[in-house]
C-alpha cells in the first residue's frame, strides 16, 4: 500500500533522541521497530485514537479522535483523510472535519454515515470502539469561509452534505457572526437529519441564522425553484453548498445563469470526471503488472473503471480523487488527468486509477 498517513509534529527534544537512536538501527530507523510494537509512536506517519463514537442518526456516528502528536489545525469545511486496518489491509477515506479548530483538549471529529456497500463507513459506524487508533492524512480542501466574512449567507446542504456546513456554522456562532445567516437543508426525514437537534437549538438560540428543513420523503427535493419563496434575496448572499452532484450542477446552473457564479462555493466530493469541459484524450491500453491483467480504456474511461471492466481487483475508496486509495505506480506510459485534461505521469510516480485514465499504453504496479 502506498498511501501513508501524514507526518507528525513531533517536539524538538524527542526528535534529537530519535536522530541519535537511528545510529543504532541503522540500515532500518527506530521507527520501524517502534510502529511495529504500537502505531501511535510512530515518528513518521499521524496517528490517533479514537475516544468517542457519538450517535448522530440511525446511520450517521460522530469518530472523536484524539491525535497522537498534536492537532496541526484546519479550516472549518476542510477534511481529513482517514485511515484503518480492516483484515490487515489498510484502507483510506475522506470525511470532513466537524470538530471546532480549537478544540480545548485538541480532539478532532469526522462524522461518517454509512453506506451500506462501502468497506470503510459500516467499519467507522459499527465497529470502531474507544480505543481504535486511527491513521490520519493531511487536511485538505479549499471549500471553507472567506475572510472577512460575508456579512449574509446561505447555506445549502442536503444528506450527509451538511457535515462541513455545520462546521461553518459552529465557526461562525464562535465567532458571533450569525447575524444573518438562512440555511436550506435537505433530508428525506427529520429523524435522519444529521445534527438535526444542535441546529433546531442553534436556530432557537439566534435570530441570524434561520433554519428550513426541506423533507424530501413528503415535501421532494430542495430545488432552485424553491429559492425566490424560501429566500428572496438569494441574490445578494455569499453561498456555501455541499450535498449530491445532481443538487450541486442544478444550482451552479442557476447561478451561473443569472450572472453571480462567483457568489456560489461548493464542495462536491465528486468531481466532474470526464464532462466534456476536460479534454479526455485518446484512451488506451493498462497492463496491471500484479494481478496481470490488461484493460482497454475508451477515451474517457478511467483506469480504474476499465481495469473494473476487464476483471481485475484493484483498490478504490472514494472514487472521485479524494482518499488516494486506489493508487498505483506507474511503470510505463503517460495519463490524463481526467478532472483538468492535463498528460502527466513518470516512471515511478504513483497516480490515482480513479481519476486518470491511459494516454496510450500504461503499465502499472497493482
Ligand atoms: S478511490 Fe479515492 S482517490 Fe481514487
Amino acid at each position: 500500500m502506498v498511501e501513508k498517513a501524514a507526518a507528525p509534529r513531533i517536539p524538538a527534544v524527542r526528535r534529537a533522541l530519535l536522530r541519535a537512536a537511528r545510529a543504532l538501527t541503522t540500515p532500518l530507523l527506530p521507527d520501524d521497530y517502534i510502529a511495529l510494537l504500537d502505531p501511535r509512536w510512530s515518528t513518521r506517519e499521524a496517528t490517533g485514537t479514537v475516544v468517542r463514537a457519538r450517535r448522530e442518526t440511525d446511520e450517521a456516528v460522530t469518530l472523536v479522535v484524539r491525535p497522537t502528536h498534536g492537532w496541526p489545525g484546519h479550516r472549518p469545511g476542510q477534511y481529513l483523510r482517514i485511515g484503518a486496518e480492516i483484515d490487515g489491509i489498510r484502507h483510506w477515506r475522506a470525511y470532513s472535519i466537524t470538530s471546532d479548530p480549537e478544540h480545548p483538549e485538541g480532539l478532532v471529529a469526522v462524522t461518517v454515515k454509512e453506506v451500506e456497500e462501502g468497506k470503510m463507513s459500516p467499519f467507522f459506524t459499527r465497529d470502531c470502539p474507544p480505543g481504535t487508533i486511527v491513521f490520519l492524512g493531511a487536511v485538505e480542501g479549499e471549500f471553507a469561509l472567506p475572510q472577512p466574512l460575508p456579512p449574509k449567507a446561505l447555506m445549502i446542504s442536503a444528506g450527509s452534505g451538511i457535515t462541513p456546513i455545520f462546521s461553518m456554522l459552529r465557526e461562525l456562532e464562535r465567532r458571533d457572526a450569525l447575524q444573518d445567516v438562512v440555511h436550506l437543508h435537505g433530508t428525506r426525514t427529520a429523524e435522519g437529519f444529521i445534527f438535526g437537534g444542535m441546529l433546531r437549538d442553534l436556530a432557537e438560540r439566534h435570530e441570524g441564522y434561520r433554519l428550513h428543513e426541506q423533507l424530501s420523503a413528503q415535501d421532494g427535493r430542495l430545488k432552485t425553484t424553491h429559492l425566490d419563496d424560501l429566500v428572496p434575496d438569494w441574490r445578494e448572499r455569499e453561498t456555501f453548498m455541499s450535498g449530491p452532484r445532481e443538487m450541486i450542477d442544478a444550482f451552479v446552473e442557476h447561478w451561473e445563469g443569472e450572472g453571480i457564479a462567483d457568489r456560489l462555493h461548493t464542495e462536491r466530493f465528486q468531481p466532474i470526471i470526464g464532462d466534456g469541459s476536460a479534454e479526455v484524450g485518446s484512451g488506451g491500453t493498462v497492463r496491471f503488472r500484479v494481478t496481470d491483467k490488461e484493460a482497454t480504456c475508451e477515451s474517457g474511461v478511467s483506469i480504474l473503471v476499465g481495469g473494473e471492466e476487464a476483471g481485475a481487483t484493484l483498490p478504490y475508496g472514494c472514487r472521485m480523487g479524494i482518499c488516494h486509495t486506489c493508487v498505483g505506480r506507474l511503470r510505463v506510459g503517460r495519463v490524463r488527468d481526467l478532472r483538468s485534461g492535463e498528460v502527466h505521469g513518470e516512471e515511478g510516480e504513483t497516480i490515482r486509477t480513479c481519476v486518470n485514465a491511459p494516454e496510450g499504453h500504461v503499465e502499472i504496479e497493482l
